[in-house]
């Protein structure tokens, strides 16, 4: 009971930091995971406590952020970190990390933040690119903003996929494909949390996110299985051909204060 208690008041505390939509978003990701452990409930497994504390676990890790401490932070050089950290993590992967960073780009911006906002939309293009491809990485100065493009030359999204990416717990995967993958994997993907937490970061520390995707026209459904290689793949006879077969861009852009 003083578990339940806890965590009610640590949601309550959540809730209390949010604006109106996105406790409606909490709330209904609450509910969902209150109707998961009654599920858990009825097929017998009665580790409430422990059901309990794992799912606030998740929702911490979703929504919870340590206190946050705003900082200066060199673009290019928080980049280029980011992408060592990424490809050292991607083991066998067979990728090619493009990176165009203009110098001296400075933003205020917390760095664990930014972090997560960064590796997340990285691993996407990583998860989504088949190996031999490539993905470019770019941040750059213009009209009073700065933006950062993470372009992959991957799979692209479904006109229909595209609506739903946001709004959390949402993966294109099949879930039989996925569910054994190691981050970073081709067609790995995971809860669909990170694009739901990164729309949160925007709202909160008001930077945007945008995103473009052409679906790959030789897989134009979800249905559609391919090769994790581009040699592999018997719809084309070479690279370029699948450079410009489909794939995608998300861009976050700050605001400059010149
Ligand atoms: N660059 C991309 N190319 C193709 N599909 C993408 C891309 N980025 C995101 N998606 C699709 O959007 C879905 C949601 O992305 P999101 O990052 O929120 O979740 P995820 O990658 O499945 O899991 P995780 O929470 O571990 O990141 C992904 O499962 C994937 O299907
Ligand atoms: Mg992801």
């Amino acid at each position: 009971m003083d578990r339940l208690l806890d965590l009610q008041v640590k949601i309550d505390d959540i809730l209390n930091q949010r604006s109106i939509e996105e406790k409606g978003k909490i709330l209904a990701l609450i509910e969902d995971a209150a109707n998961f452990v009654e599920e858990l409930k009825e097929e017998g497994h009665t580790q409430d406590g422990k059901l309990l504390e794992h799912v606030y676990k998740r929702i911490e890790s979703l929504f919870i952020t340590e206190e946050v401490r705003m900082e200066e932070i060199s673009l290019d050089e928080f980049l280029d970190d980011l992408c060592n950290e990424a490809i050292s993590s991607m083991w066998e992967r067979d990728l090619t990390i493009i990176r165009s960073f203009e110098k001296d780009l400075i933003i205020t911006m917390d760095r664990a933040i930014l972090r997560k906002v960064c590796i997340g939309l990285l691993r996407n293009a990583i998860e989504n690119t088949p190996d031999e491809g490539k993905i470019e990485i770019t941040a750059q100065s213009g009209d009073s903003v700065i933006q950062v493009n993470v372009h992959d030359y991957g799979v692209g999204i479904t006109e229909e996929n595209q609506k739903m990416i946001f709004g959390g717990f949402f993966h294109t995967q099949d879930t039989d494909l996925y569910s054994s993958k190691r981050h970073y994997e081709f067609n790995a993907g995971g809860s669909g949390s990170d694009l739901l937490r990164l729309k949160s970061f925007s709202e909160r520390f008001g930077f945007s996110v945008d995103f473009g995707s052409t679906r790959c026209r030789f897989i134009p459904t979800d249905g559609d299985r391919y090769p994790g290689r581009i040699s592999a793949c018997h719809f084309i006879t070479n690279k370029s051909e699948c450079f410009s077969s489909g794939g995608s861009t998300f861009s976050i852009k700050f605001a400059t204060n010149i």
